[in-house]
């Protein structure tokens, strides 16, 4: 069959293939410590819950204006501009379906073939498949584990050429866990500035981080709202992912722009959605520092206990809930080693010790796994006990 040239040049998520592979052994009856994705295991808030019965009861169960309710862009602005102190209005505001969909849709009306689209490495598996799609290239960074992933402002500008339309600031990120501290922050904004080139921050885990880190928006730095995209979503921070529920803001010309585009594909997010996230945007936020607590000590104790397995190396994650360990010394040809690469030892881990997790070459970092941790505490620690047996037990057959 004949596919178009655009749908050649993407795959299927890695992740989605390696949650599908462990939901078959799962579906086979096999116990598996699943630390594969990338979404919260606690329950959306209970008000949140409510307010789409209610939202349903009252047959608010129609179309609503492509980018969602007024009262919602509303909220969003409020929400974030209390949060994280921006300053945006409705009309710079679209709700769409999830976050992944926001980043389609700004990527869609922003760059084309030709143009250079900047994405620090290891990324989120979807930002190089989708600029792709669009037809523009992908130009990576890269981030080190030294600096804990953040983004060095300096190697983003040795990436700039005169073809680059866009950086993609992904902080906290996913699959590292690396926080770009608001003064690295500063220097990107100046960069893009410099260089005509837009600031897409993805924010999805904003309000996940630790210790020194606090959650910070780039739309709070002076003068930045013509020179910055925020991509924003309710999966995470209100443990939302199946409602589908994400947002953009951005100058008013893209968001009109993504606006057209939803019109001729999605149209509205879910009715019943909105109001959902209406209510998480206006309600309480209790449920999130209880989240975080819980996800700090899950953190704690997943980072120790990949670090007493010998070969390990992972450093403290700044934010999200992945931990991103180096496994590069029990990989190649030696001796020592356990697999050739991280994807053939993700496969072996799956199989042979029912560990999911997912091999860095998912995100551009060979030698890396992700483990995410929005699992409990005893699902890390069964995880946990079955790395280390395998570890060990190879090492002693090598
Ligand atoms: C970095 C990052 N951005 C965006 C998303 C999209 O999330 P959603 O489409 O559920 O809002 C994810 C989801 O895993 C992510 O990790």
């Amino acid at each position: 069959m004949q596919l178009t040239d655009r749908i050649n040049r993407i795959q299927i998520s890695p992740t989605a293939a390696v949650i599908a592979a462990a939901d078959k052994l799962k579906s086979e009856g096999v116990d598996i410590a699943d630390f594969g994705p990338g979404e919260p295991d606690f329950p959306t808030p209970d008000h949140i819950k409510q307010a789409a019965i209610k939202a349903i009861n009252e047959n608010k169960t129609k179309y609503t204006p492509t980018p969602g309710v007024m009262s919602l862009r509303e909220a969003i602005c409020a929400w974030h501009k209390r949060e994280l102190k921006s300053s945006y209005e409705p009309k710079e505001c679209v709700t769409n379906v999830g976050g992944k969909h926001s980043i389609f849709n700004v990527i869609s009306v922003l760059v084309q073939a030709g143009d250079e689209v900047i994405i620090p490495a290891p990324y989120w598996v979807s930002y190089p498949d989708i600029v792709k799609y669009t037809g523009a290239t992908p130009v990576f960074v890269q981030t080190h584990a030294e600096d804990g992933f953040a983004v060095r402002a300096a190697d983003v500008e040795k990436a700039i050429t005169p073809k680059t339309k866009l950086l993609i600031l992904d902080s906290p990120s996913n699959p590292t866990g690396g926080v770009t501290p608001p003064e690295e922050c500063e220097k990107l904004l100046a960069i893009c500035k410099k260089h005509n080139v837009w600031l897409m921050g993805d924010e999805c885990y904003s309000h996940f981080t630790y210790g020194e880190n606090k959650p910070f928006s780039v739309a709070s730095l002076p003068n930045s709202k013509n020179h910055v995209i925020i991509i924003g979503s309710m999966s995470k921070t209100f443990a939302m992912t199946g409602w589908r529920l994400g947002y953009t803001l951005a100058p008013a010309e893209i968001v009109t722009a993504t606006i057209k585009l939803q019109s001729q594909s999605t149209s509205n997010p879910t009715s019943i959605a909105q109001y959902a996230a209406l209510a998480a945007m206006t309600g309480p936020m209790d449920s999130v520092p209880q989240m975080l607590a819980e996800y700090a000590k899950r953190r704690r104790r997943i980072v120790d206990g990949l670090n007493r397995i010998p070969g390990i190396t992972c450093g403290d994650p700044g934010g999200a809930f992945y931990a991103f360990p180096n496994v590069s010394s029990r990989l190649g040809a030696g001796l020592n080693a356990l697999a050739k690469d991280s994807a053939q030892l993700a496969t072996m881990l799956l199989e042979k010790a029912h560990v999911a997790l997912v091999p860095g070459e998912a995100f551009g970092a060979p030698g890396y796994l992700r483990l995410s941790y929005a699992t409990s505490i005893e699902r890390i620690d069964e995880g946990l006990r079955r790395l280390e047996r395998f570890f060990s037990r190879v090492e002693a057959a090598a």
